[in-house]
């Protein structure tokens, strides 16, 4: 069941909610960079991020994801950019990066960091950032603290972590970061790289596999979250947090 999950997944332009403009307007937050930073992009998918990260810096971009076939793709498209001498793709796990201490200007995460739970990912990951490197992650947030019973619902099985997103800023705090900035992903950011095409997959791939019923359920599950998102975009989406890595946490 794994292939067809993936089969759908490897079909999308993204591999979760995100748009270009605001892989860029997070990038312009970083205001003290130098001209070449060491970037490293954590749970990369396909690169849709990767790529524009690539064009915004001069630097050079590590990019991991633990599923080798999105690193494959990633590597495709560097090619054909002309970006693959910049671009160094990694198959590995995030919660076991063996990279050495202190060497990232910068770690970018877009919809990764919920894999190792968000407050793992800080922590684990700050011992690779330089001293005041920054953390670039987007992670699924409440917009609003009162939310209708059926999305509490719906999120109390899917991601019984979400937090309000204001309660994040505690938690960067006592993990050793400061908060720079943060801002929402727009409504549109969920739909033109990955819902719009994922309904077109998941309806083409519903003809294909018409007989088999666990490729089906995983459809309905996929088609429950856009629905989901469709009713309820109002009162959770995604958070684009911009981080500094501080000396020492304070508890
Ligand atoms: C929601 S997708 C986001 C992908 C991409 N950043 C984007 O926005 O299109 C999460 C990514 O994390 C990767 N992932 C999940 N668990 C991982 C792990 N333990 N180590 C590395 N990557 C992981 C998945 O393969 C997937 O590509």
């Amino acid at each position: 069941m794994e292939d067809i999950y993936f089969e759908i997944f490897e079909s999308l332009p993204r591999q979760g909610p995100g748009d270009e403009r605001s892989t860029k307007k997070a990038y312009q937050m970083l205001t003290e960079l130098f001209e070449f930073p060491e970037i490293l992009d954590v749970g990369c998918g396909t690169g849709a991020q990767t790529l524009v990260l690539a064009e915004l810096s001069s630097g050079n971009i590590t990019a991991l994801d633990n599923h080798a076939p999105f690193i494959e793709i990633l590597k495709r498209k560097a090619r054909q950019a002309r970006l693959e001498k910049r671009i160094h793709c990694v198959v590995g796990d995030m919660a076991a990066m063996n990279f050495h201490a202190e060497s990232y200007d910068v770690i970018w995460s877009e919809g990764a960091a919920y894999c190792m739970g968000f407050a793992n990912a800080l922590r684990s990951w700050k011992a690779l950032l330089k001293p005041r490197g920054y953390l670039v992650v987007s992670e699924l947030v409440w917009f609003k603290r009162e939310t209708p019973q059926e999305i509490r619902d719906y999120f109390t099985g899917a991601y019984p972590d979400m937090k309000y997103y204001e309660d994040i800023y505690p938690v960067v705090k006592s993990t050793g970061y400061e908060m720079i900035d943060y801002f929402p992903l727009p409504s549109k950011s969920w739909w033109t790289d990955y819902y719009a095409p994922a309904e077109k997959k998941l309806a083409e791939m519903r003809r294909e596999c018409q007989s088999n019923k666990d490729a089906q359920s995983i459809f309905d599950s996929f088609q429950l979250e856009i629905d989901m998102h469709r009713k309820y975009s109002e009162y959770y989406g995604y958070g684009f947090y911009i981080m500094r890595k501080i000396a020492k946490p304070e508890t």
